[in-house]
């Protein structure tokens, strides 16, 4: 059987390790309080899949993939009896001198494609479906910049996890948490730079505080008295095992505006890995080496989401009552509805 070569493209939602794409659009909802809303948003949810074929299958070399995210808040109201072991709304970071505040979110959609036309289209289809259900948080549209540099200037994303480790270090592993294996969680962050500031410092100086050479991103020793940013974010296990996160940083900006950012997105399947990352770069390792990155970047979000497989998502679309009717236990836990 001879099959297009394009046929076998997947267009599935929920696909945490979807390629790498040319444009993201990083959309934060939250949900209205009265249960027909609940209702519109479980519907939905039900039928992501659907929604990302109607608009991937019209170019499916625009690789349209589309994952969303859960706050806790609004998981307890969808499912109430039962909750991922690590999840919790984010936690605030007072180091000195920076702050990582935390923001309100029900829901994340990370949408991705090769085409800025397809997340846009994909965006507009699902707040559509929405509708009064939801008011929109915050949205930003980025964009790959070069080869996948931060408006800093330097290549971002080359130290994550290649496929083979991917799964160890981006889904919950059942021996973790059984009922929610396979979910991932996510972190959002959004980063306004002084880009003026920034450009002032030479690009030794800028070199120093990422760890990495700007022109050709060869990784560099640095100084133990003041780790560098991709030191301070290297995390190791108590046996010594270095943790990955999977991370899809985006650029953003409104030149014009003399708006420059960095989206940061960042999913694993361990939440504490990617916490300690940010105690790291907040407060410093050891307290007070905090990470210089900060000094010209400044977080104005941070949010904390549960990524349900899609397995999941089909049983938060009923609503706990009816859960409870079709489940021979009695018990409204996700994971004992499987
Ligand atoms: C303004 C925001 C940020 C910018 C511009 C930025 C930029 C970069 C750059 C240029 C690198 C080196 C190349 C690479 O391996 O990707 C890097 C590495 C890394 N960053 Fe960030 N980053 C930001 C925020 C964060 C945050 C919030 C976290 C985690 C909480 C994080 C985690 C990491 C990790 C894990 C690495 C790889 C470290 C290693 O070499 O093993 N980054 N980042």
């Amino acid at each position: 059987m001879t099959d297009a070569p394009w046929s076998r493209i997947p267009i599935d939602a929920q696909s945490v390790d979807a390629p790498l794409s040319r444009a993201a659009i990083f959309l934060v909802v939250a949900v209205a309080d009265r249960r027909e809303h609940l209702d519109a948003v479980r519907a939905v949810l039900d039928d992501l899949t659907g929604l990302v074929k109607t608009v991937g299958f019209r170019d499916l070399g625009g690789r349209l993939s589309c994952v969303v995210g859960i706050g806790s808040a609004l998981w307890d109201r969808l499912s109430p009896a039962g909750r991922p072991a690590e999840l919790h709304p984010f936690v605030e970071l007072d180091g000195a001198p920076h702050v990582a505040p935390s923001t309100p979110g029900d829901l994340l959609f990370h949408i991705r494609a090769d085409r800025a036309d397809m997340c846009f289209e994909l965006e507009r289809l699902l707040l559509d479906a929405l509708g009064d259900a939801i008011t929109v948080v915050d949205e930003v549209s980025g964009f790959r910049y070069f080869d996948s540099r931060d408006l800093l200037g330097f290549v971002d994303g080359t130290a994550n996890p290649l496929a083979a480790e991917l799964t160890d270090a981006t889904l919950i592993s059942p021996d973790a948490d059984p009922d929610f294996a396979g979910g991932s969680y996510v972190v959002v962050q959004k980063y306004l730079h002084d880009l003026p500031r920034w450009n002032a410092l030479s690009s030794e100086e800028q070199q120093a505080i990422i760890g990495r050479t700007k022109v050709d991103n060869v990784e560099l020793d640095d100084d133990p008295a003041r780790p560098a940013h991709k030191t301070l974010t290297t995390i190791e296990d108590d046996d010594g095992t270095e943790r990955d996160i999977l991370r899809d940083n985006m650029p953003f900006g409104r030149p014009g505006a003399g708006e420059f950012g960095t989206y940061f997105i960042g999913y694993t399947g361990r939440l504490w890995v990617l916490e300690r990352m940010l105690e790291h770069m907040f407060i410093g390792d050891p307290p007070g080496t905090y990470d210089r990155l900060l000094d010209f970047s400044t977080a104005i979000t941070g949010t904390t989401f549960f990524v349900p497989t899609n397995d999941m998502l089909g049983r938060l679309a009923q609503a706990p009552d009816e859960a409870a009717e079709s489940s021979s236990g009695g018990s409204l836990g996700i994971g004992s509805l499987k």
